[in-house]
């Protein structure tokens, strides 16, 4: 029997880097795996748990699945979808909201994060959000999930309500656990944590220009360009700890030897060094906005990816559906 995956991105934006190598190559990795029965999804409900703008959401919940389009995601070898047009995720998230306490979900760091974020919109939603996640992954029965390792509170909140219902109701849900994707960290620009698209001049759109590129990078904080490197390897978070990440994830290990030698000799030169590395990051994403272009000019065709992605999703959470309304004694 296959093995089910399945993943998804918020809509709260357009992805950057940092969902393109931390999530979206492990979803790819999968889908080309004839082991792996892959169902892939914007989480736009999701976005709803924080304050958003509507006419946003509604075109992101598109963009992002023509971002997922041109970077290779394809509807012959994955169910490609949006979550919004699956109501039964919701309709589960109700049930499964029955086997886990209001305590376990208040103590979650991602929640308290978020409450910190979001002072006055602490709300009801924002706290349902791993019930409904878990929802996302068991209505699909789908043991294997690409994510990030930030993800991973929420993934044990899956198998806490797997355990439960299937003790309680006699289901079969699997215990999903973490697809750990090739691990690739993405900083963010400025130097501070990780590329996130909540945090100004920290990230590269999968879409931005080579000029776009060129400018943030060349914004990157940089020291003098010389000094001593720890044996360890580069402080994480220092100017040239970033810089190296970077040119390590896009021109590889060699070339950031390269440049860690220069730095302990005769030092090295950030404005050459930024000009190649934002040419490389531009050569990388360059196929991807080709195709880009190609689905833009073709919107019937992305019409109908969603609406076949949609029926597809729809007939494997029904269901899961009948099948746990009848074992809990509503139908
Ligand atoms: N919470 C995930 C994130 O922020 C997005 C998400 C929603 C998701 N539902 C999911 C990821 C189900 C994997 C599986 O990245």
């Amino acid at each position: 029997m296959k093995k089910t995956v399945l993943s998804g991105i918020r809509a709260t934006g357009r992805l950057h880097l940092g969902n393109y190598l931390g999530a979206v190559k492990g979803m790819l990795e999968l889908q080309d795996n004839p082991e792996y029965e892959t169902f892939y999804m914007v989480a736009d409900v999701h976005t709803i748990t924080t304050p958003y703008d509507v006419q946003e959401l509604k075109r992101n919940r598109r963009e992002v699945i023509i971002d997922y389009l041109a970077a290779g995601l394809d509807p012959e070898k994955s169910v490609i979808f949006q979550q919004a047009e699956v109501p039964e995720h919701l309709e589960l998230a109700f049930y499964f909201s029955s086997v886990v306490t209001i305590a376990r979900m208040q103590h979650l760091p991602t929640f308290k994060e978020k409450v910190k974020q979001y002072p006055d919109n602490a709300t009801m939603a924002l706290l349902n959000y791993p019930i409904l996640m878990s929802a996302d992954i068991l209505v699909y029965k789908a043991g294997l999930v690409p994510v990030g390792i930030d993800q991973e509170p929420h993934l044990e909140i899956a198998r806490v309500i797997a355990n439960n219902m299937n003790s309680a109701y006699g289901t079969d849900f699997p215990e999903p656990v973490r697809f750990a994707t090739r691990g690739e960290y993405v900083p963010s620009l400025t130097g501070e944590g990780k590329m996130s698209k909540t945090v100004e001049g920290s990230f590269i759109n999968i879409t931005d220009n080579l000029e776009t590129i060129k400018s943030k990078v060349a914004k990157m904080p940089t020291d003098s360009g010389s000094g001593t490197i720890p044996a360890e390897g580069p402080e994480k978070g220092s100017a040239i700890g970033t810089v190296l990440s970077f040119v390590k994830l896009f021109q590889g290990e060699e070339k950031a030897e390269e440049y860690k030698k220069l730095y302990m000799s005769e030092g090295i030169r950030y404005g050459d060094l930024k000009r190649e590395l934002a040419e490389a990051i531009y050569e990388e994403l360059k196929p991807l906005q080709e195709k880009r272009k190609e689905l833009e000019s073709n919107p019937e065709y992305v019409d109908k990816v969603i609406k076949e992605g949609a029926e597809r999703a729809r007939a494997v959470a029904r269901k899961t559906l009948i099948e746990v309304k009848e074992k809990m004694g509503l139908l």
